[in-house]
């Protein structure tokens, strides 16, 4: 019984005193992850805190968390059944919903699709990276723009549009301007989807804080508003496609889910399963990624050395008369070092999408009942001593062999996608188009800091870390392109 399990977390595992009520909720501090990397120091890498009424096992390190997202691969791939991960994708979402047979399923479909956009074949990689690079070029101009008369501005819902722009044309073979009000302020309410599933979270954990006004209910409510409002997005567009199916022709990643879940052999899933799919695949990977580029900008800005460098390998590579494309990639390993260290540095999916294990199960000799949440620590990870030199410090030549190529071992030991059977299954597509963003925004521009601002790399916590507000402004370097036809 549900007591007497409580009873052996409780006996076997190490962790700080939990208040009643609270738990330990009051102790996790504006940036959850530093304050669980600190409690392991005392408690080891894997402890047991109290949050609400719910136990929850932290795992920190590592050797801790490799060998249970790995070694324990099964015993470590749930999700817990939040209240909060029922309001995403209709309650059919394959990021947050539990293990089984029908998510297994589910995520199959949701890899292949992708895969069959971005990188089946030569001509599926050649058009996507087209479309990146697209992306980034009119991002370009609308930089240029906005830098007129040497102006400053702020580069983060940029990014955010030119990411969903590049998914919705995926999904919808639509994208939309920079322009399109409604779009826009979709994606701004968007922005605080992390907010709410960010591990740490209260909503979930204490029920009851529903029951009065106060900032976590409203945070909840606006929670479920939001994801009414996309997923809604979503479905129309869906709808219309189902409409006008014909098994012919595919025409773009809707159609293609559609065939799968509604046409294929025995998918095993209903036709509500493909407007979850869409959201999830255009969801999960706009903040990550639109986050992913507010940090390499800024860390742009704030090591200005950094930034002429990575233009001179650029430019002795690439030249000035095109632009840089992923066949250029391996001779630009200074910006996939620049890039993997940004992950790691910022380590801006601090914590992973929070765990439940589906089994009994004992890790570095303590034991963890079935059900139990666990919240696994990516930036404990990336600045644990005993992997990393110096992890405080921002070097992207860390992860350079002394040929000047890539070291695929090092690289290898950053973990922002999560590992196991819940890893992330966008990381291919995510690092290409951060690799075409970087690039070509680099070919084409330098870019400086608003002097007048102090330039802080302090950030916000929630399921990414985003950077406070920053402005740059952004000049021409050379002669502006156009695209490659
Ligand atoms: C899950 C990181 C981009 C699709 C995750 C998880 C992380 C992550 C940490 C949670 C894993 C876990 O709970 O253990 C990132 C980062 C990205 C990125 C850092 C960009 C820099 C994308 C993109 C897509 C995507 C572009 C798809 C288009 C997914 C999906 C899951 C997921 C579907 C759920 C997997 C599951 O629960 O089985 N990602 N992601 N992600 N990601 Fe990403």
């Amino acid at each position: 019984c549900l007591w007497v399990r409580n009873l052996r977390l409780k006996r076997r595992l190490p962790g700080p005193f939990a208040w009643p009520v609270v738990g330990n909720a009051m102790q996790l501090g504006q940036m959850p992850h530093i304050t669980f990397a600190r409690l392991a120091k005392k408690y080891g890498n894997v402890y047991q805190i109290r949050l609400g009424c719910s136990d929850i096992v932290v795992l920190n390190g590592d050797r801790a968390i490799r060998q249970a997202l790995i070694q324990h691969s099964t015993e470590f791939a749930g999700r817990p059944n939040f209240a909060s991960f029922q309001m995403i994708s209709g309650g059919r979402s394959v990021t947050f919903s539990n293990y089984s047979k029908q998510w297994k399923a589910h995520r199959k479909i949701a890899q292949s699709s992708l895969r069959a956009f971005s990188s089946a074949n030569s001509l599926t990689k050649t058009a996507f990276e087209q479309q990146v690079t697209a992306e980034a070029m009119e991002l370009v101009q609308i930089f240029l723009r906005q830098s007129t008369d040497g102006r400053y501005f702020e580069p983060a819902h940029k990014f955010t549009v030119a990411v969903a722009n590049i998914m919705c044309a995926l999904c919808f073979g639509k994208r939309y301007g920079h322009d399109d009000l409604e779009f826009r302020t979709l994606l701004k309410r968007l922005n605080k989807f992390g907010e709410t599933v960010g591990a740490g979270s209260l909503v979930d954990v204490m029920p009851w804080l529903q029951s009065f006004p106060n900032p976590v209910r409203s945070l909840y409510e606006n929670f479920k508003n939001l994801n009414e409002e996309f997923f809604t997005f979503v479905k129309d567009k869906v709808v219309q496609h189902r409409e006008s199916f014909s098994p012919d022709v595919t025409r773009d990643m809707s159609d293609a889910i559609i065939n799968v879940i509604e046409h294929g052999k025995d998918s095993g899933l209903t036709k509500e399963f493909v407007e979850a799919t869409v959201t999830d695949l255009i969801g999960a990977g706009q903040d990550t990624i639109s986050t992913a580029m507010q940090w390499i900008m800024l860390l742009l800005v704030k090591y200005p050395d950094e930034q002429a460098k990575l233009q001179q390998v650029i430019d002795k590579v690439v030249g000035p008369d095109r632009l840089p494309s992923m066949e250029d990639r391996s001779s630009l390993a200074y910006i996939d070092a620049f890039i993997y260290e940004t992950m790691r540095f910022t380590s801006f999916v601090p914590l992973t999408i929070p765990h439940s294990t589906t089994s009994d199960v004992t890790i570095e000799g303590l034991h963890i009942p079935q059900d139990t949440v666990v919240f696994i620590n990516q930036w404990s990870v990336n600045h644990d001593p005993l992997k990393w030199k110096d992890p405080h410090i921002f070097d992207p030549t860390r992860f350079l062999n002394e040929n000047g190529a890539l070291n695929k071992d090092i690289t290898n030991n950053v973990m922002i996608f999560s590992t196991g059977k819940r890893r992330c299954i966008g990381n291919q597509i995510a690092k290409v188009k951060v690799f075409l963003f970087t690039a070509v925004l680099l070919h084409q521009c330098s870019f400086e800091s608003d002097p007048s601002e102090p330039l802080t790399l302090d950030c916000s916590y929630g399921l990414t870390l985003k950077p406070l507000q920053y402005c740059v402004s952004a000049k021409l370097r050379g002669k502006l392109l156009g695209l490659v036809s």
